[in-house]
């Protein structure tokens, strides 16, 4: 845990720091209010400083916008179109983290009952103690993550609805989120007979597949994770649901110990690396889990059972990954291919012709690949 330390009105002060991805705390913090222009800020934080907002909560909002608008108007060169979608990529993505650089700079300070003191500002509190837990001394963070935090609650309360499931689940804070559904149908309609009673579901993030695994009738299902929240979010789904005695959490971990009937992974579908939890249900450092996932699935399955993994091939349409990838990391197990169940995008992104990466998006096609050993 580290500390980040100002002067205000000739005091010193003093709070724990939190950023969700890592970030270091800002070396120079200095207090902003509603006098502050636009301008001025954005000029202060190129020039390296962190504004610790003391303003009116929505005119610190207005200018987060503000400061937006302006790093979007910050010129990078753009790859060449011979260097392909995969670079366009990473230049989206860190034209992204420059945004967020200079939004995350914009600071507010929690005080020891997770409250937020400013003029306007809504009632934080259950908000932050479910991303963060209580807290016992005041706290700087992001005004940005503040707001993440937030939204993040308002999924928790209302959940999401998985129409396969015929229910909702409820996402919480860094876990990632099952709301794009079309993914979900490839498991529900995968073909799965009587005699599969036992089940892993790797990666569970909010349990939505080990869930969607106990409803088709898998008697147990040993649900993991990296992520520590979202073994507590899948837990608490399993039960919300009513799967209570049949889905077990384990971890953290990718593969829990024993054999399983049925092995089910859906992995971050990008390589990359992951600045946080939630980023780790979208990027898969060095695509370890994609390859341990295959590499011991013949090790954890029954005789005659079945791993499915679920993955897009949007890492291959950028030139991330290549097309015959999967197939050899298959091979090299000693694995076999049974079937493949392949669906489309349903999303609004994939059909965003401002998005610079549509032509990917638009091709994109999830599979579910049903491996066995020969
Ligand atoms: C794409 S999300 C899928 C979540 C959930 N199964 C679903 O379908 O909605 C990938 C999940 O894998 C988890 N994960 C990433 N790397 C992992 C690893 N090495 N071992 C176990 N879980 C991992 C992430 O935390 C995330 O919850």
């Amino acid at each position: 845990m580290s500390t980040i330390a100002w002067t205000e009105d000739t005091t010193a002060r003093s709070a724990v720091w939190h950023s969700e991805n890592g970030a270091p705390a800002p070396a120079r913090l200095t207090t902003a209010d509603d006098s502050l222009s636009a301008d001025h800020a954005f000029r202060r934080i190129k020039a390296g400083e962190a504004l610790l907002w003391r303003g009116d909560y929505n005119n610190g909002r207005q200018l987060l916008s503000a400061l937006g608008r302006r790093a979007d108007r910050v010129r990078t060169a753009q790859p060449r179109a011979a260097r392909g979608l995969g670079a366009l990529y990473e230049y989206e993505r860190t034209k992204r983290r420059t945004r967020a650089g200079i939004l995350g700079s914009v600071l507010v300070e929690l005080d020891a009952n997770n409250d937020l003191d400013l003029r306007r500002a809504p009632d934080v509190r259950a908000a932050c103690e479910a991303a963060y837990g209580p807290a016992d001394r005041p706290r700087v963070v992001a005004f940005t993550e503040l707001l993440g935090v937030l939204s993040a609650y308002r999924w928790q309360e209302q959940g999401v609805e998985v129409p396969a499931l015929g229910a909702r689940v409820y996402p919480t804070y860094g876990v990632f989120s099952p709301t794009r559904s079309e993914y979900v149908d490839l498991v529900a309609e995968a073909p799965l007979g009587p005699e599969v009673r036992s089940a892993f579901d790797l990666g569970t993030g909010t349990g939505v597949l080990a869930a969607l695994l106990a409803k088709r009738g898998v008697a147990e299902v040993v649900a993991t994770d990296i992520n520590p929240r979202a073994l507590r979010c899948a837990a608490d789904n399993a039960r919300r649901l009513g799967y209570a005695k049949v889905i077990t959490v384990a971890g953290p971990t990718l593969y829990p110990p024993g054999r399983a009937d049925l092995v089910v992974c859906n992995p971050p579908w990008l390589p990359g690396v992951p600045t946080s939890d939630l980023e780790r249900g979208v990027y898969d450092q060095d695509q370890s889990m994609l390859t341990e996932f295959i590499r011991d699935l013949g090790a954890h399955l029954t005789p005659g059972g079945e791993g499915w993994l679920v993955l897009s091939d949007l890492a291959e349409l950028l030139g991330m990954r290549p097309a015959d990838h999967i197939p050899n990391l298959v091979d090299k197990a000693g694995l076999r291919v049974v079937d493949t169940l392949t669906t489309r995008p349903r999303h609004p992104r994939a059909t965003d012709r401002d998005d610079p990466l549509a032509a990917a998006r638009t091709a994109e096609t999830t599979t579910l690949w049903r491996l066995r050993l020969p």
